[in-house]
């Protein structure tokens, strides 16, 4: 049996909790996994001034996987926090591909009234490493009425090239039709660089269909008809406002999960929610850790353990069906009731 170097990274607020539900998910698979506990986030920033120990990049490079929580405090700016953790572990990593799906799944109410879970299945990958958010900017004049903040999105053609051409892979496997989301009528410049790769690409998979739409469009798209969206592709910052519309028709945030990849490479992939700290709710425990657990069904898979990650899925798919469930998806349970009941499931299917 191989084991499994895995990091478990709560960072903050809700992520403490969501993330102890799914190592207990995990735990309960019986796998040889090795478990990191690195207790970094604003509460280690506010005692040592930095969001992760200095020996973060080896800490994690030593990894197979890390399993996050959840990044941002009200007591630190949330660029702080960002811009510590988790961009700055896809950056260093140039963790390239955001996977997420949105699957509704029987059991849980979605926001679209009349849809059912055979209406919504889609799955996104996010450009997760430039953009919108290749951090290439400043400010002048700070504090004077002249002041100007200039943030200035990058595309490149390689960049472009790597995410677009994993999901035309994915399309090939699923309906074999790709939707690639742009502004490349507005924007004249980087979208219409990514319209370009698409199309050439898209030359290398000539049995998968190219939709070409504008992110406006495919915003309302996905509300009025999200049967006609299987795969979509799109930009840093498209693909995060995409994903929480989409997070919400698969029942909300606590049921969206996601996969911080770079394919071909050893570095540590990341798996997490798609919601944040949640300081509402924080240290209620009454977290939805459904997104968490299914972010570790992500991470199982791309550990190479197949049969496992299944077995966890079918687990979380009967708990959504059945309950318990939490508030935010119509039940009254709370976070480790839940991440009990998953437990609960996988013991019954050993
Ligand atoms: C996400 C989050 C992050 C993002 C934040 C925390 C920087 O919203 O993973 O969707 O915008 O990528
Ligand atoms: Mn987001």
């Amino acid at each position: 049996m191989t084991t499994h170097r895995i990091a478990q990274l709560p960072g903050d607020g809700v992520g403490k909790e969501v993330v102890a539900e799914a190592r207990k998910a995990v735990d309960a698979l019986g796998l040889a996994i090795e478990w990191t506990h690195l207790p970094w986030g604003s509460d280690y920033y506010l005692e040592h001034g930095t969001m992760m120990a200095d020996d973060w990049v080896e800490t994690l490079r030593a990894q197979d996987a890390v399993l996050m929580g959840s990044c941002g405090w009200p007591t630190v700016p949330d660029h702080v926090t960002v811009w510590g953790m988790t961009l700055k572990i896809r950056q260093t990593f140039d963790l390239w591909a955001n996977v997420r799906p949105a699957r509704l799944l029987p059991g849980i109410p979605t926001k679209l009234a009349g849809r059912t879970p055979a209406d919504i299945d889609m799955i996104f990958v996010r450009e997760n490493t430039e953009g919108e958010y290749a951090g290439v900017g400043g400010r002048v004049h700070q504090g004077h009425p002249s002041e100007i903040g200039i943030e200035t999105s990058v595309f490149t053609r390689a960049g472009i090239d790597r995410v677009v051409r994993y999901a035309f892979g994915l399309a090939q496997q699923r309906k074999r039709v790709l939707t690639s989301a742009t502004k490349s009528n507005a924007s004249r410049f980087g979208y219409v660089l990514w319209d370009e790769v698409v199309e050439d690409v898209g030359a290398d998979f000539p049995d998968v269909r190219i939709d070409r739409v504008l992110v406006d469009a495919l915003a309302a798209r996905m509300v009025t008809n999200p049967g006609s969206l299987d795969v979509v592709v799109a930009s840093n910052l498209f693909g995060d406002i995409l994903t929480d519309i989409a997070a919400a028709i698969q029942g909300g945030m606590g049921m969206s999960a996601s996969a911080n990849l770079a394919p071909g490479s050893s570095a540590p992939p990341f798996f997490e929610s798609v919601h944040g700290s949640a300081p509402d709710i924080a240290g209620k425990g009454i977290a939805n850790p459904i997104a968490t657990i299914w972010s570790a069904v992500l991470m199982l898979e791309h550990l190479g353990e197949p049969a496992a990650a299944a077995r966890l899925m079918a687990a979380i798919e009967a708990v959504c069906l059945h309950g318990p469930r939490t508030g935010d998806v119509g039940g009254t349970a709370g976070t480790s009731e839940v991440g009990d009941a998953v437990v609960a499931r996988l013991r019954a299917s050993a």
